[in-house]
């Protein structure tokens, strides 16, 4: 049986004095998250200052940068470009989902073992895309690596780390599939 939905603090909530709410009934890192929000709240806002997930990043807001990337239903987006409300009944991810049980994943690993960031501020975005890539091809070359993360903007690395990175986070999930025999 499916958990409760855990209410957010009314504190935490977005909303005008009086305005229209709406409810937002979703699941995020498996976590229910139920909570009312201004109709035209934004995901990203919902995540960083209604649920406190403030690891999911704010660069620019007119879908550029790709530093509020997150997975709905498994699939990339930009958070920016998704209103709260449409993630009703759906899951999302974020960076904050992606270790288990206090382990790094192996993306987490990489960027880190592999310099993959400067300042970090691409790093939550770019890894939740490099996660996804991942996923379908683990194995990816540096052009198919590159052609992912066009979306995802890094004023600091110039980018070769960050290939690099992603790159070695696929050479790690090949050998855990590999050691557990296809089973991860
Ligand atoms: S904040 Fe969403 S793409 Fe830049
Ligand atoms: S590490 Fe600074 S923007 Fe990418």
């Amino acid at each position: 049986m499916a958990a409760a939905a855990r209410p957010v603090t009314p504190a935490a909530s977005l909303s005008s004095a009086g305005g229209t709410r709406v409810r937002v009934q979703t699941t995020i890192n498996g976590q229910p998250i139920a909570a009312e929000v201004e109709p035209r709240t934004l995901l990203v806002h919902f995540l960083r200052e209604v649920v406190g997930l403030t690891g999911t990043h704010i660069g620019c807001d007119t879908s550029n940068c790709g530093a509020c990337t997150v997975h709905l239903d498994g699939k990339p987006v930009k958070s920016c470009t998704v209103l709260a409300v449409q993630v009703n009944d759906r899951e999302v991810r974020t960076v904050e989902g992606l270790e288990v049980g206090g382990k790094l994943s192996p993306v987490q690993e990489a960027f880190f073992e592999a310099h993959g960031l400067q300042c970090g501020f691409c790093t939550p975005g770019m890894m939740m895309t490099a996660t996804a890539l991942l996923q379908r091809n683990p194995n990816p070359s540096e052009a198919e690596v590159r052609d992912a993360i066009r979306g995802n903007l890094c004023r600091c690395t110039g980018y070769v780390n960050i290939v690099k990175a992603i790159q070695l986070a696929g050479q790690k999930m090949q050998a855990s599939s590999a050691t557990s025999g296809g089973k991860a």
